[in-house]
């Protein structure tokens, strides 16, 4: 793996912990220069260390519009992971305005932008670009205390198809990656209940969370040489967990 994205430049949102961390360091080992962004520089500072020597990093708030405009400038960009994301569990009925409009703010909006000022970067730049949006596997089911969270995923899921769709004669590919539960600072409290980890493993076949490899590796393949033929699908990382 490790030549196969020399010479492609990858931004990654939401680098600094967990799942999009995992991706910038997976995309520097198999060749690509990256682009990491999160919010907070002392996650970032640690990625700047990688072996590889080829991460960069921004600090930026994905919700900003400005953040948007600062995409469009990015020299050679050829790949997009837009995993920026969050989720604030709460029951149906318990939903707040605040916690609504951020949910969707982060997941839809931001994911919306930023995919729309990527996708202007390659097109002015004449490069046939991939796209991998972050999604899940409530892109594909429903589950308890996640209507918001889910609601935003499958927006995630239509607007992959839809970009694939439009996006194709200009040779970008739109795919999206929903994974199961993975351990991470944004799930560890969750899984840190005993029955809510309960639920969780009852409902995967395979019986075990998500790796951070196991979701890298899905995005290397979608990204890589060998998934030209593939565009618009949601290659699910769940164990089987929406198989029932
Ligand atoms: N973990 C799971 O089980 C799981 C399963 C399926 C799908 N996903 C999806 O995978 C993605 C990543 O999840 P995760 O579990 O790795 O999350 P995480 O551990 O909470 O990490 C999220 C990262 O995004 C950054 N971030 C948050 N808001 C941002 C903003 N407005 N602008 C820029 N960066 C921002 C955070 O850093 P700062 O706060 O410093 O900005 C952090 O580096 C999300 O889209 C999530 O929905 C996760």
């Amino acid at each position: 793996m490790s030549a196969e994205l020399n010479g492609h430049v990858a931004l990654v949102t939401g680098a600094g912990r967990g799942i999009g961390r995992a991706c910038a360091e997976g995309l520097a080992d198999a060749g690509a220069h990256v682009i990491a962004v999160a919010r907070t520089e002392g996650d970032l500072a640690e990625l700047r260390e990688h072996s590889s020597g080829r991460i960069d990093t921004w600090v930026g708030d994905v919700t900003d519009d400005t953040f948007a405009a600062r995409v469009e400038t990015i020299e050679g960009l050829s790949i997009l992971v837009n995993n920026a994301g969050g989720n604030r569990p709460q029951a149906f009925v318990d939903v707040d305005a605040e916690s609504l409009d951020f949910v969707i703010g982060l997941n839809v909006r931001a994911a919306f932008r930023v995919a729309q000022a990527a996708v202007k970067a390659m097109l002015a730049q004449r490069i046939e670009g991939s796209i991998v949006n972050m999604s899940s596997q409530m892109g594909h089911v429903g589950s308890p205390k996640r209507t918001v969270y889910c609601m935003t995923k499958h927006a995630v899921e239509g607007l992959t198809k839809a970009m694939a769709v439009e996006l194709a004669p200009q040779g970008i590919r739109v795919n999206a990656v929903a994974p199961t539960f993975v351990e991470t600072p944004m799930t560890e409290p969750m899984l840190e209940d005993p029955e809510f980890r309960e639920f969780v493993f009852g409902m995967v076949p395979l019986k075990k969370l998500a790796s951070l490899d196991d979701v890298v590796a899905a995005v290397l393949y979608l990204v890589s040489p060998g998934a030209g033929m593939v565009t618009g699908h949601s290659l699910k990382v769940d164990g089987g967990w929406t198989a029932h």
